[in-house]
């Protein structure tokens, strides 16, 4: 297990080229399943849930590899073992992306059941209805969904909204198994979030029929097949968001490359809010801290909303804001296993049910800090790079699954980041 030196304090100056999107990623790859023959996609990160995916498509029967010019090459011919095994599925809770596509292409799938995380209890209850109401059979026996269609889906009316709100990864499965269905299939609620969107056009390019796509209502004619599929993924705004507050935190100033400022309006606003300079250039913004932070109150929601993905970054930055803030955690109420992390690092945070006040303070301290999960520790990352002295980030496993090669890319841009094998 690696661990990471963070000295601290630094000011980040440079260039940093974001990549592509996990979260559009994943739904993607799982998308490949939905057609017989070879998918390219191009702008997949290197990234430890990416390879986890892969070997999750590798035992359903397809063959994956990257080629030379490191586009990620799924050859979806052959799927004969329709079975997502506990033993992938529990190292990654998204390989749930495969139900709705197994099911659409087989008529059977066999996924085992995600267990809750660090972020929360994370049910799929509403996957399931989805699926159900497209007029599929659904048990659990032994810690596995079964899912079962063997006359095929049929198309419907579905309002897929939960007590949360939408749900992201509920609507890529119920859009991906809707694509093959009979009929017409009206999904209400939809998720709107741009890896969503960006699904949606993937799957239109490999011949599916649905509009509406970035709204919550996503209507999509069944057809009988799918082709396979040539396809750019899109920039990872959660990433873009990291490093914002990478520039911010440390009074420094990062031009991003291949970032999308439209797919982020929510952020950046806060980021204009509490003192931070974005302005486009090129194929993505400069972000520049001059000032001191003020303070800001943020409500996590789905989208267009303040990301969930993005709160314990925030909270990293608000903590040294001049005065009090609220963050309030609507989409995963249990998300704050960074909280008495950062308290370690002086930081002054107090969690009230699904909020935290964050009272800013002068400085943060280095400290050994546990990472708990891919957001928590980015968070940790970034705190040490403000605090000062050499703060020790614990399980760098997590924060590998999400960036790839963090420190290599930090470095160049002023951190001084080291990892260290354990
Ligand atoms: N929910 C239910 N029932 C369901 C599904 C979801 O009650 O059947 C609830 C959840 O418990 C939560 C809310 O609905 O309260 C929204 O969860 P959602 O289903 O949208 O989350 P997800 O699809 O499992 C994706 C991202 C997460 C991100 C969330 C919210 C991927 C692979 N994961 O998860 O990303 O936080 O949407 O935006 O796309 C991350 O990258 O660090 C990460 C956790």
């Amino acid at each position: 297990m690696d661990i990471f030196h963070i000295e601290g304090p630094v000011r980040l100056s440079g260039s940093v080229k974001i990549n592509g999107s996990k979260n559009a990623s994943l739904p993607i790859m799982a998308a490949s399943i939905l057609a017989k023959g070879k998918s390219v996609l191009s702008s997949v990160p290197h990234l430890s849930d990416i390879s986890v995916c892969g070997q999750l498509l590798g035992q359903l029967g397809c063959t994956v590899d990257r080629s030379p010019n490191d586009n990620l090459c799924i050859d979806a011919t052959v799927i004969d073992n329709p079975v997502g095994e506990y033993e992938i599925v529990r190292r990654m809770r998204a390989s749930i992306c495969i139900l709705g596509p197994l099911l659409a292409r087989c008529g059977r799938a066999e996924v085992s059941m995600p267990g809750g995380c660090a972020i929360g209890d994370r049910p799929i209850d509403i996957h399931v209805r989805g699926l159900r109401e497209l007029g599929a059979k659904i048990h659990l026996k032994n810690g596995y969904i079964i899912a079962e269609a063997p006359k095929g889906l049929k198309g419907k009316a579905i309002f897929l909204g939960g007590a949360f709100g939408s749900t992201v990864l509920g609507t890529a499965n119920v859009l991906m198994a809707a694509t093959l269905a009979k009929g017409k299939t009206v999904i209400e609620s939809a998720a709107c979030e741009p890896e969503i969107t960006d699904l949606a056009n993937c799957l239109n390019k490999m011949g599916a029929k649905i509009t509406g796509i970035g709204s919550p209502r996503l209507s999509v004619e069944g057809v009988r097949e799918l082709q396979p599929v040539e396809y750019k993924v899109i920039p990872d705004r959660i990433e873009a968001g990291t490093f914002m507050v990478a520039a911010a935190i440390t009074s420094g100033e990062l031009h991003l490359h291949n970032c999308r400022l439209d797919d982020m309006m929510a952020v950046v606003d806060k980021f204009r809010n509490v003192g931070v300079t974005i302005d486009a250039a090129g194929d993505g913004c400069v972000v520049t801290r001059r000032k001191p932070i003020k303070t800001a109150d943020i409500t996590t929601q789905p989208y267009p909303g303040f990301p969930t993905d993005l709160q314990a970054q925030f909270m990293a930055l608000l903590s040294l804001a001049r005065g009090n803030s609220v963050i309030i955690e609507k989409i995963f109420p249990d998300r704050f296993m960074h909280v008495a992390e950062l308290n370690r690092m002086a930081a002054n945070l107090r969690k009230e049910g699904p909020a935290v006040i964050v009272a800013g303070v002068k400085k943060l301290i280095a400290a050994p800090v546990m990472a708990s999960d891919l957001r928590a520790s980015a968070a940790l990352v970034l705190a040490g790079m403000a605090a000062e002295g050499t703060t020790i980030v614990n399980r760098v496993y997590h924060i590998d699954r999400g960036y790839e090669k963090i420190e290599e890319r930090l470095n160049p841009v002023g951190a001084n980041i080291t990892r260290q094998g354990i």
